[in-house]
């Protein structure tokens, strides 16, 4: 499918939402596979088979810098990436699609990704994966998979209304979360969210469900979208080293903490944003990976890759994208 043809199905259908129908229909047959497994294989569908690339978010760039922990972090986790001293990290960010040469500015190009892999001493690592939509269009691997199905069978001379507009309208969190996603003029100038809840734990055993919001110390710098179209097809990951070689990049990583009664298991609904942010430390990136292709090749960033301290939901949307990490890991280092 060309970068066109997935624009209409998906964007498409986002903008003219198609009359509630029942989405049964689209439903993939039924096999021994697993969801991940047909989720990975609709993404082939969609986006071609691009040996030794990610299924999804092919296309990145690797940095390096650290990360300095606030003492709020320390007294809500108990995890030695929150204890004080800076801990190296190791940076990818991405385009959406599974288009390894999608041109950064380009609507299917969001929502961009922002992974960190935090390596404290004591080798307790953490990985913290987001991307710059505000909350997620679908709240379980199934859906997720529907959705992927369904933009595989609304391409040209598919019957209106669309699987994708069939979807779409069933699911009306979806169009809204996608329309939160938006062309940075730099990696470095984005919001990146958590998306899906996670729990810090202190020494006492004191739970806090929280998301992150990943913060440009910068400031937010959204294009408009004749300034992003504009823009040459490697802006985002060739302005990123350029940016470093001159001087650091920094965010602000930040736990949004939920009230009693906020769901922690529908990334399809978002806090309200009078929740209290809480300031867990500072990200700074300072340089660029020699080789980042070969660099990202061997990385793998795990949403359920977390020390003592800090752990996971009962969101399931982080089980449905650890199997299909994993599947996908395996495809791209055969
Ligand atoms: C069921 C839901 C999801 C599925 C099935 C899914 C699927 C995938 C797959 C297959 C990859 C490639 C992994 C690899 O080869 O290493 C990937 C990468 C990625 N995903 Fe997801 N994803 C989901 C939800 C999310 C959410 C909620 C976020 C952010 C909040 C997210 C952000 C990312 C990012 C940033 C990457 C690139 C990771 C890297 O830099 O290596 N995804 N996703």
């Amino acid at each position: 499918m060309t970068h066109a043809t997935i624009r209409r199905a998906l964007l498409g259908a986002v903008l003219t939402l198609a009359a509630p129908a029942a989405f049964a229909q689209n439903a993939p047959a039924q096999d021994a596979s697993s969801t991940a497994e047909q989720t990975i294989a609709a993404m082939t569908k969609i986006f071609g088979d691009h040996p030794g690339k990610r299924s999804n978010h092919a296309k990145g760039v690797v940095v390096e810098g650290s990360f300095t922990p606030s003492k709020d972090a320390a007294a809500l986790s108990k995890a030695s990436v929150f204890s004080g001293a800076a801990v190296p990290v190791t940076v990818r960010f991405s385009d959406a699609t599974g288009l390894p040469e999608i041109p950064d500015g380009a609507p299917e190009a969001n929502p961009h990704g922002l992974s960190i892999k935090f390596r404290p001493a004591d080798g307790s690592e953490m990985d913290v994966v987001t991307n710059s939509l505000k909350f997620f269009p679908v709240a379980t691997g199934e859906e997720f998979r529907d959705l992927l199905v369904a933009i595989t069978r609304s391409g040209p001379g598919a019957a209106k209304p669309t699987p994708v507009e069939q979807f779409m309208a069933a699911h009306p969190a979806a169009p809204k979360a996608l329309a939160t996603a938006r062309t940075p003029s730099s990696f470095g100038r984005q919001v990146y969210n958590g998306v899906n809840a996670f729990v810090l734990v202190d020494a006492a055993g004191k739970r806090t469900p929280f998301r992150y919001r990943i913060v440009p110390v910068a400031g937010e710098e959204i294009l408009s979208a004749d300034d992003a179209k504009a823009k040459g097809p490697n802006y985002l990951v060739e302005e990123m080293p350029a940016r470093l070689a001159k001087g650091p990049a920094a965010f602000r990583v930040e736990a949004q903490i939920a009230q009693p009664g906020d769901s922690t298991k529908d990334s399809t609904i978002p806090w309200p944003e009078d929740r209290r942010f809480v300031d867990l430390g500072t990200l700074t990136l300072t340089k660029a990976v020699p080789d980042s292709q070969t660099a990202e090749k061997a990385l793998l960033f795990m949403p359920n890759n977390l020390p003592d301290g800090v752990e996971v939901s009962d969101d399931p949307l982080i089980d449905a994208r650890v199997q299909a990490y994993a599947i996908s890991f395996g495809r791209r280092s055969q």
